[in-house]
């Protein structure tokens, strides 16, 4: 067997790592540099470029807060360089400003995700997917679970009040208990099983079988056959279907009468 030098393994290994890297990037922001460049925003008939200063006379808390979001850091390519955060995701915002904020004249990504898409290529994919959050549909946007505007643009990030899965239960209140039983996966966050965009997986789940669940609970397989899972006999029983089917952990949020979960 030939085996290269070390030296020579970690050019290569790093030579591979840099790649994927750049890959990686150019997948995901085809059109954006984190370093402070963009591409292509949004564009709006007839105008151009004002920059934030702008913005913040009529929206001045809006411009106030964004200083610490995570898109402050992107800016729109062209003449104008500096300061158009804001404008990268609303377009240019001239004749919005000239006509003190006429109907029309401005991008609102409430109204439709193809502004975040144009940077989040890979989210369009996402919420394509058989089993998604209805955002392409209009009945939910992109900004129910992120804020634009402040802090990090994951809700629960940063300095928002609301946590990830307290965004879940603005929504969803037969998830947030209390419960009787509660099942300690959910203080880990909804994302541990479930994709909050889409999955191929029906009710977005991340992985359709047992896996899911055997993310934490270890399955001990004493002798060929014989399989614990905390600390209970499951033989045969995870090939009768999921865990959460038939019966038996049906109450996988949490329970009111039961502590293993099952109704
Ligand atoms: C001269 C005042 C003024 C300036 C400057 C201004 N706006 Fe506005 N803007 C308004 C008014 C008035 C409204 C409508 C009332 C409201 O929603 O607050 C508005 C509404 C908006 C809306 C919501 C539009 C909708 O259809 O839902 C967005 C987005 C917006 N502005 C972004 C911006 C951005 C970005 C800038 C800087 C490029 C900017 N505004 C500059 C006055 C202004
Ligand atoms: C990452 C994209 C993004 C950036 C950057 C951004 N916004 Fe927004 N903006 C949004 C989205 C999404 C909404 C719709 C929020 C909602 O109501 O759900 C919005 C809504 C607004 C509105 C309508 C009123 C409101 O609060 O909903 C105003 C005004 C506004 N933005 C101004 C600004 C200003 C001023 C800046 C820069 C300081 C800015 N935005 C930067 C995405 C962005
Ligand atoms: C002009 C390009 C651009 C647009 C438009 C844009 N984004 Fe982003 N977004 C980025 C970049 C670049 C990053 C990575 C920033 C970083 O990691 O510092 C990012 C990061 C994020 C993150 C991850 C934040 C975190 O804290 O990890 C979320 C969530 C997000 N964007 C949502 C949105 C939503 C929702 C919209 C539409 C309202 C949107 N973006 C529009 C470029 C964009
Ligand atoms: C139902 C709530 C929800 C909606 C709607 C939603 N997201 Fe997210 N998103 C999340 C959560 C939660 C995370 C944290 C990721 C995780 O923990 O798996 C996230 C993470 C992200 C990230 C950063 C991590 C990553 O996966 O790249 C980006 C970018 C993002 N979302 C963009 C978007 C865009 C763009 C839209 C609209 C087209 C959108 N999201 C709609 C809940 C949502
Ligand atoms: C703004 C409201 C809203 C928020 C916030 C929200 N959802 Fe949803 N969720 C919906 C809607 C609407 C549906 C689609 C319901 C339907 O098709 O009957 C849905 C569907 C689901 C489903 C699939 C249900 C099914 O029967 O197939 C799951 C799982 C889910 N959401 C999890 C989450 C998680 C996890 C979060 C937080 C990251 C979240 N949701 C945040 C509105 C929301
Ligand atoms: C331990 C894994 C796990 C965690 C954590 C989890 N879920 Fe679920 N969730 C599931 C499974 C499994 C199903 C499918 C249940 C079924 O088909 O009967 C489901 C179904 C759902 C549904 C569809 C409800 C229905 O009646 O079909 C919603 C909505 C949902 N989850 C929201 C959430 C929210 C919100 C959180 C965070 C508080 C969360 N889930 C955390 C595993 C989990
Ligand atoms: C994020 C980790 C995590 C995931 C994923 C997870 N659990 Fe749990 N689960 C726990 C923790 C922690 C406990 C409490 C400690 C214990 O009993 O092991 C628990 C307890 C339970 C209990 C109660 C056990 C008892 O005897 O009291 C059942 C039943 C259960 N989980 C079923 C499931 C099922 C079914 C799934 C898959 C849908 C699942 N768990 C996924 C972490 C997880």
């Amino acid at each position: 067997m030939y085996h290269l030098p070390t030296s020579k393994r970690t050019t290569i290994r790093k030579l591979i790592a840099c790649s994927t890297g750049i890959i990686a990037a150019i997948l995901l922001f085809s059109c954006v540099a984190v370093n402070r460049t963009i591409v292509a925003p949004p564009s709006v008939p007839g105008a151009t470029f004002v920059g934030n200063d702008d913005c913040s006379f009529c929206h001045e808390d809006i411009t106030k807060r964004f200083e610490n979001a995570t898109h402050f850091r992107l800016i729109a390519e062209g003449k104008n360089t500096t300061e158009i955060g804001c404008e990268s995701c609303h377009g240019p915002g001239s004749v919005h400003s000239e006509t003190g904020g006429a109907y029309h004249t401005i991008v609102n990504p409430k109204d439709s995700p193809e502004t975040c898409f144009v940077c989040h290529l890979d989210k369009r994919a996402e919420f394509n997917l058989p089993y998604s959050h209805p955002v392409t549909e209009g009945n939910l946007s992109c900004s129910d679970c992120h804020d634009p505007h402040e802090g990090s643009a994951i809700m629960g990030g940063g300095t928002k009040p609301l946590s990830e899965e307290q965004t879940c239960f603005e929504c969803h209140q037969a998830q947030r208990g209390p419960f009787v039983f509660e099942h300690e996966a959910s203080r880990e966050g909804c994302t541990v099983c479930h994709s909050p965009h889409g999955s191929v997986n029906a009710k977005m789940l991340k992985i359709r079988n047992a896996n899911l669940c055997l993310q934490c609970h270890l399955q001990e397989q004493t002798t060929p056959g014989r399989v614990l899972i905390g600390g209970f006999s499951h033989d045969s029983l995870l090939s009768r279907g999921s865990c959460w089917s038939m019966g038996c952990h049906e109450a996988v949020h949490g329970s009111h009468v039961n502590s293993t979960l099952r109704f």
